[in-house]
């Protein structure tokens, strides 16, 4: 057991299984009280239980820590706030609150339901601030805490995955809101954009570069939520196995003024040569994804 985390309280929701899990576990080994939160639902989110959450907590207990479970939806209000809730009333404080639920809904844009768009959403951008609604509000009075987002290198762009890409950018720039907002109170928000081998990664119909493990995702996540990162705001980190990347802050790449006003025929004669295009990285690598594919190969992404 290591000391990172000693006298905090953690709330982990998705904490049942995959990168949760770990976070969970590495938490509490590090010191922390944590709120096991797991919906304990399948990857596309159905048929829920309550073992899941369960099951975690006696693997804290059983290493010496200490857990409690809480089996809720955190797609709704109630459970965003029933998360936060069982912190205060188990322990009396809430330090950190990890949002890592999620479920996919794979299907091509042009052929999405609304019953595939809504759920994802629901799960993770929403998951995500009904967590940190309830949560900011508790470190908010108590001048301190750290709030850490799921979001996914997917937040680029997906080909077969609208629904959840759109979810992540979303959660990336609810954390840059949080962290903006919450600043001057001595809260922290930070996004992880993880690549780890669990049963959602196993699915994408790809060999993930430098996939790593749950755990390699759980010790960026414990150095996050600890006092060594009191100064680490705003940003988003990728952490496959090895590596450890951060994402660059959005801002504007290239400006051109004119005079006068601007007419369609105007800013066709001006905008190619002057602003540009940004060339999308995503757009040659899906290219080289179907390259491989028409050979036959598993493609790399
Ligand atoms: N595994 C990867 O390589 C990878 C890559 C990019 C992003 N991510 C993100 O990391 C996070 C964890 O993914 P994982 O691979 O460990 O997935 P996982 O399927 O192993 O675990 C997700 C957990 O979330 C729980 N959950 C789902 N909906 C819930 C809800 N409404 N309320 C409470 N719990 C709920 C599930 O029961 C499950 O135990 C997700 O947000 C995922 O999008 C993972």
């Amino acid at each position: 057991m290591g000391n990172f985390l000693t006298g905090k309280v953690v709330a982990v929701t998705g904490a049942g299984r995959g990168i949760g899990r770990a976070v969970a576990l590495a938490a509490a080994a590090e010191g922390a009280r944590v709120v096991v939160n797991d919906h304990g639902v399948a990857v596309d989110g159905a048929s829920p239980t309550s073992e899941v959450a369960d099951a975690v907590v006696k693997e804290i207990e059983s290493a010496g820590g200490e857990a409690v479970a809480v089996a809720d939806d955190i797609s709704a209000m109630a459970g965003g706030r029933r998360v936060v809730d069982t912190a205060l009333a188990a322990y009396g404080r809430l330090d950190g609150a990890v949002c890592v639920a999620g479920i996919l809904r794979e299907r091509m844009l042009f052929n999405m339901t609304e019953d595939e768009w809504d759920p994802v959403l629901a799960t993770h951008l929403k998951g995500t601030f009904t967590v940190f609604r309830a949560a900011s509000a508790v470190m908010r009075a108590r001048r301190s805490g750290t709030l850490i987002g799921f979001t996914s290198g997917n937040h680029q762009g997906s080909v077969s995955q609208a629904n959840y890409s759109a979810a992540k950018g979303g959660v990336i720039s609810l954390v840059r809101s949080a962290a903006l907002g919450l600043h001057k109170y001595g809260v922290t928000a930070n996004a992880v954009a993880p690549v780890a081998r669990t049963r959602m990664s196993a699915n994408v119909p790809v060999e993930l570069d430098g996939i790593g493990e749950p755990e390699d995702v759980a010790a960026l996540v414990v150095y996050l939520l600890s006092d060594r990162a009191r100064e680490i705001t705003g940003q988003v980190y990728t952490v496959a196995g090895p590596k450890i990347a951060v994402w660059a802050q959005p801002r504007e790449l290239r400006a051109a003024y004119a005079d006068g006003g601007w007419t369609p025929e105007r800013i066709a004669r001006f905008l190619p040569g002057s602003v540009g295009v940004d060339p999308m990285p995503m757009l040659e690598q899906v290219a080289e994804m179907e390259r491989a594919a028409a050979k036959g190969e598993r493609p790399n992404a």
